[in-house]
Order: C-alpha cells, then sequence, then structure tokens
C-alpha cells in the first residue's frame, strides 16, 4: 500500500442536486409513526464488519444517503455488501483489494473515518482521508489519530491524507482522552478487539449507540465490556466472527417527530422509541408543557392542550449523554420560539451549532446570538413561511419544523442534507398529516 498516492488535487466535489422541500405550515400533526435504526449506530457497525472475513449481518439499518455512502466506501476496498432486503445488509471483508478511503468518500461524510480503527487493527495498514460531514464547527480528528498512535500505530499527515501502520499488531494500552469524543471513543473500540494484550479506553463515552456497537462486537466474538459508565475495557483476540444484529432506534430521529407535535401543537405516537435513552429530552418537552409519556418502546407526545405559542420557555444546555444531545439542539431551538417569554440554549458541544438560526429568523423568531455558543430566544414568534437554505442535517430537519409551524409555504434548499440521516422523512411527515414535498428544478421527487 505504499504507493497508495492520493491524487487530491484531481478531487471534484460531487455537484449535489438542487433539491428542496416545499413545506406548508399551519396544521397540527397526528398520528403515529415507526422510528428507524439509529444512524449514528448503523454507520460504525458496517466498519465494524471489517473486522472479520467472516459474513456479519446487519439489520434495522435506515436507508439514508450516509449509509449508501458507507456501503459504497466499503465496496470500493473491495468488501462484499450485500442489501438482500430493505434495511438489512450483509458485509463480507474476506479479503479487500485497497487500504484506501479517498477524499471523495470522506468529503461525503464524517464517519468514513470510522474505518482507521478496524482496517489498522485487522490489516496492519491504511489511508485514509481527512473527513467532512457537517460544518458544525472544526471537527478536527486528532482524538482518533492519538488514540492509534497510543496503541502502537505510526501515523504520518500527508496531503490531506493520514498514512497509518501498525507495525506487527497493534498493542493494547491505555487510551486516555482529554475530553469525551463519540466517534474518538469507538474508533478506539473498533481497534482494540483485534490488538494484543488489554485496552482501557478512558474517558469513554456513554452515548447509547456505543453500548449497542459493545455488543454488536459482543456477539462477534470480541471482548470488550463497559466497566464503569466512563470507561471501556477490551481483551484483544487474534480473529472474530461473523455475527448478526438489529440497530438499535434512532434517539434523534424519534425527538424530531415529539417535537414535531410540540410545534405544530399535535399529537405523535412514535413505535420503536428508545425510551431508556431519551430522559435528558422527556425531561425538556415536560417543562416546556408538553404532555409527554415514554414507556419501553412507545413516545407519545400531546401538544393540543397547551394552546397555540403558549409553552413555557426552558433554558437549555447541550452535553454528552446522558445530558441533552447536541443534535437534538437545532429542532428544541424551534420548539423554544413557540413559548412565551425568554428561553436560553447553550451549545457546549460544536462551536458553530447556532449559525443556521439566522434562517429561523427569516421566518420571525427572535434570536439574539450572545456569543456563538449561546442563543437568547424572545417568544412566542408567529413564524412565517420563507425561502430557507439548509446548512446542515439537523438544521434541516429543524427547518421543516419551523416551516410545518408557520404560516403560508416555505420554500427550503439543500434537501441532501436530510436525505443524509433521516430514512423518507417526507413520508413520515406526510403520515402526520403535514403537507411536504421534496422538488427538483420544479419537478417532483417526493412523493412520488
Ligand atoms: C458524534 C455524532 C454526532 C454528534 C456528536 C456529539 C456520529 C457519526 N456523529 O460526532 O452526530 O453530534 O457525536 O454527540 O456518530 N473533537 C476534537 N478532536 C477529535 C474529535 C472531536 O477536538 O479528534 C471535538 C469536537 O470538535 C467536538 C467534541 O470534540 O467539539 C465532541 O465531538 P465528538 O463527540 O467527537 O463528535 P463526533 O464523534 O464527531
Amino acid at each position: 500500500m505504499a504507493d497508495a498516492r492520493p491524487f487530491h488535487w484531481e478531487y471534484q466535489p460531487p455537484a449535489v442536486p438542487r433539491e428542496r422541500y416545499l413545506v406548508t405550515g399551519g396544521q397540527p400533526l397526528e398520528g403515529t409513526i415507526k422510528v428507524s435504526g439509529a444512524k449514528n449506530a448503523a454507520l460504525k457497525m458496517l466498519a465494524a464488519a471489517t473486522l472479520t472475513g467472516e459474513r456479519c449481518r446487519i439489520t434495522n439499518v435506515p436507508e439514508i444517503e450516509d449509509v449508501r455512502a458507507m456501503t459504497e466506501t466499503l465496496r470500493d476496498l473491495g468488501v462484499v455488501v450485500d442489501h438482500p432486503e430493505p434495511n438489512c445488509y450483509e458485509v463480507s471483508a474476506g479479503d479487500v483489494d485497497w487500504l484506501f478511503v479517498p477524499l471523495e468518500a470522506a468529503a461525503k461524510m464524517r464517519a468514513s473515518f470510522m474505518l482507521l480503527g478496524p482496517l489498522l487493527a485487522r490489516f496492519g495498514e491504511v489511508v485514509i482521508s481527512n473527513p467532512g460531514g457537517d460544518r458544525i464547527g472544526r471537527r478536527p480528528v486528532d482524538l482518533h489519530v492519538d488514540a492509534m498512535r497510543a496503541l502502537g500505530a505510526q501515523i504520518d499527515y500527508r496531503y490531506g491524507y493520514y498514512y497509518a501502520k501498525a507495525p506487527g499488531r497493534l498493542r493494547g494500552t491505555e487510551v486516555r482522552f482529554p475530553f469525551v469524543s463519540v466517534m474518538g471513543t469507538e474508533n478506539a473500540l473498533l481497534a482494540a478487539p483485534l490488538a494484543e494484550g488489554h485496552t482501557v479506553i478512558r474517558p469513554a463515552a456513554q452515548e447509547p449507540e456505543v453500548d449497542d456497537l459493545i455488543s454488536f462486537l459482543q456477539k462477534m466474538g470480541a471482548a470488550v465490556e463497559r466497566t464503569y459508565p466512563d470507561t471501556i475495557e477490551v481483551d484483544g483476540k487474534r480473529r472474530l466472527r461473523g455475527a448478526e444484529h438489529k440497530v438499535m432506534p434512532d434517539r434523534i430521529e424519534a425527538g424530531t417527530f415529539a417535537i414535531a407535535a410540540g410545534v405544530t401543537g399535535g399529537r405523535v405516537v412514535l413505535e420503536d422509541a428508545a425510551c431508556d435513552t431519551m430522559a435528558a429530552l422527556v425531561e425538556v418537552l415536560g417543562r416546556a408543557g408538553l404532555a409527554v409519556s415514554c414507556q419501553k418502546d412507545r413516545m407519545e407526545v400531546d401538544a393540543r392542550a397547551v394552546g397555540p405559542r403558549n409553552l413555557t420557555p426552558v433554558d437549555v444546555e447541550t452535553a454528552a449523554y446522558p445530558g441533552l444531545a447536541t443534535d437534538i439542539q437545532p429542532p428544541t431551538t424551534v420548539l423554544l420560539t413557540q413559548a412565551r417569554g425568554v428561553s436560553r440554549v447553550h451549545e457546549t458541544i460544536f462551536e458553530d451549532r447556532l449559525e443556521w438560526t439566522a434562517e429561523l429568523a427569516k421566518m420571525g423568531a427572535r434570536i439574539e446570538l450572545k456569543g456563538p455558543q449561546r442563543a437568547v430566544i424572545h417568544g412566542p414568534a408567529e413564524l412565517q413561511a420563507a425561502e430557507l437554505d439548509i446548512s446542515d442535517l439537523r438544521a434541516g430537519a429543524s427547518l421543516i419544523l419551523a416551516a410545518l409551524a408557520a404560516d403560508g409555504t416555505s420554500s427550503i434548499l439543500g434537501a441532501h442534507h436530510v436525505r443524509r440521516g433521516y430514512e423518507n422523512i417526507e413520508r413520515k411527515f406526510l403520515d402526520l398529516g403535514a403537507r411536504i414535498e421534496r422538488v427538483q428544478e420544479g419537478e417532483l421527487v417526493s412523493p412520488a
């Protein structure tokens, strides 16, 4: 692989379709929908499947663009990826042709960097591009690289690529992070099962998707365990086996639809909601005055008794799990525009994750930014339809929520951002009685 040369100067950014959502608001959403599998668990499991030459079968995988990008990246490496039925992927990484993850893959999706740990651990080398993903902050990968170095890898950075090698096997060690990183934890977690000896990862992210990944690894025969809430320990093995796993439900998708009930004054029932992972959001929704019940895998949010623009203001702060997820902050911000009084949002994880609120302001929301990570929301706002631009996945879903609460028809450009992470979002909104369609150059794309 020494001659794998990244011709990054030939790189052309992919042409993205100029798709937009047309959303007509003012209708309370009512009905029942089923939550899809978690994007942030499924992508890591597809990467984890390269730790063995045997076939892995992963079910409840959401049919989203990021999954398509990850499976395409795997196929480009020579991994066999079958898709026998919707939401089911079978991965056989018997051998690979390439140990090279190009900028083309990385530019589409930050999670492509999840291939660093498993490819390095199993094949002893990989050349991998610095990743892209959402534009919500600097989002470096230094912690991932430091973790691999701690495990004995030699890594050089040239021309935007990491050249990683593990002479012999990786060696188990204590991987100490300066602060919690979800994918940093997961990259270490995907390298350590084939390393020689014992690895301790600390502080390890406590997100439920990490635990779902641990249970998949255990089924593959890995000796991995969360021994304390912030500690994961791994005993390295020579090889892992194929396994089957059902991806946990997506708590961010569930939260997005729960908030849809809140902003439109409707009632939404979610099936397959992972209630035991949603305590922080359920608390915020309750404090805002919504009737919420979440038990086992059924969540119900009823806003009908509250009345329009009559929620209670709430101050929220994002945090690593079990705190309020940063990914649910943008939808929560939309919800709080409908509260009677002043709410404050403190985004502690990413430094640019409030910039998109400029679009929300175009709709009549009164949002005062106090520096890049704090917003003061003066509610309630009578939102008006507008021409809007999506900058990232969660901001996109949040603008749809705002448009559903607004008077008139909004046009929201940049549907491809939303399609990265939400399975058939317009179908689900239509099932709740929303008026939404996806169009490209004036032609209807969905519903077909
Ligand atoms: C994951 C999720 C993302 C979620 C985030 C936080 C996936 C595919 N993405 O992203 O949806 O919003 O967790 O819950 O699972 N950082 C560094 N150096 C690093 C890595 C991270 O400085 O090497 C910083 C980041 O810039 C950020 C903080 O650490 O400020 C936390 O980020 P991290 O937990 O790593 O987020 P991701 O794993 O990238």
